[in-house]
């Protein structure tokens, strides 16, 4: 299965990856030298090439705010190029304690040890939920398995994969150069009937939320009138639709979703409304 894995993962740099002129061979340092495509517990290591990393974190808009953690950190490159070049935090689980010690050492090169830690552990055993920002670069089977684990995670957290992507649940952004990788932003779970508070002035109001991971549809009832959303989106914890009001004009909704409750404000031509909800 991992010889499987390593000769998938090897095609896959040259067929997937065809934008990627120059390969780099030479890694490592006088203490241990990495070999591409060498054996890792899941995953052979193979290093994200330099400008699919700086796409992959400007993509997800990393920054000095941010916490990263690369799951199979390899030699570093990533949490090294997130901390050097987009100011974050950033840790690496690395499997391999060679390769972890590595990246260590390449952070202190880099001159970010204070921003980097590379902790030599199991991707599936460590706790990686304070994250803001996740990268991977593993196989389709690991990422499918850890799809119900991110989806768990803060809503608004970034994902982002170099070639694997997670079967249905699509990406925000399709990255195409210099190479595959997507883009993901988790999404608040917000399916379900919510009871909407001061919404109107004088009658009761509830949504109604179906939910396909960021996809969704629904209904607002005000009063005994029942209507459609017009233009639901959902961005991490952040819910957006407009309805139509009983004047025959155009509102504008939005919400910031906290666990079951959530807090917004309606917009029409002249009046703003603040309203808060909660889910039933
Ligand atoms: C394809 S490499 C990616 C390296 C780095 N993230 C990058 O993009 O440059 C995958 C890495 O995951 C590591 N790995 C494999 N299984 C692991 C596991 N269960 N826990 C932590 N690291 C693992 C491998 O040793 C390898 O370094």
């Amino acid at each position: 299965m991992k010889a499987l894995n390593a000769l998938f993962f090897l095609l896959l740099l040259f067929v997937a990856q065809p934008g990627i002129a120059q390969i780099k061979l030479d890694f490592g340092d006088d203490q241990y030298k990495p070999v591409r495509g060498q054996t890792g517990k899941d995953v052979v290591w193979i290093a994200t090439n330099d400008d699919l990393v700086t796409k992959m974190l400007k993509t997800a808009q990393v920054g000095p705010s941010d916490l990263l953690y690369d799951l199979g950190a390899g030699d570093g490159a990533i949490a090294i190029a997130a901390a050097k070049d987009f100011g974050a935090r950033a840790i690496g689980i690395e499997y391999n304690p060679k390769l972890a010690a590595l990246a260590q050492r390449n952070a202190e090169r880099a001159g970010v040890a204070d921003k980097v830690k590379i902790i030599s552990g199991d991707l599936f055993k460590e706790d990686f939920s304070k994250a803001s920002v996740v990268t991977l670069y593993l196989l389709p089977e690991l990422n499918l398995q850890l799809r119900p684990i991110l989806l768990k995670m803060k809503p608004g957290t970034r994902i982002v994969s170099n070639t694997f992507d997670m079967v249905d649940w699509e990406p925000d952004v399709e990255i195409d150069q210099p190479g595959k990788a997507f883009f993901w932003i988790v999404p608040a779970d917000v399916a379900g009937v919510w009871a909407l508070e001061h919404f109107d002035p004088q009658l009761k109001a509830s949504l109604s939320l179906s939910q396909r991971f960021q996809h969704i549809g629904g209904s607002l009832t005000i009063g005994d009138k029942t209507q459609p959303l017009l233009n639901p989106r959902l961005t991490g914890d952040q819910l957006q639709f407009s309805y139509i009001d009983q004047d025959n004009l155009l509102r504008v909704v939005h919400a910031t979703i906290n666990g079951s409750t959530m807090k917004g404000g309606s917009k029409g031509a002249i009046t703003q409304i603040d309203f808060s909800g909660v889910r039933r």
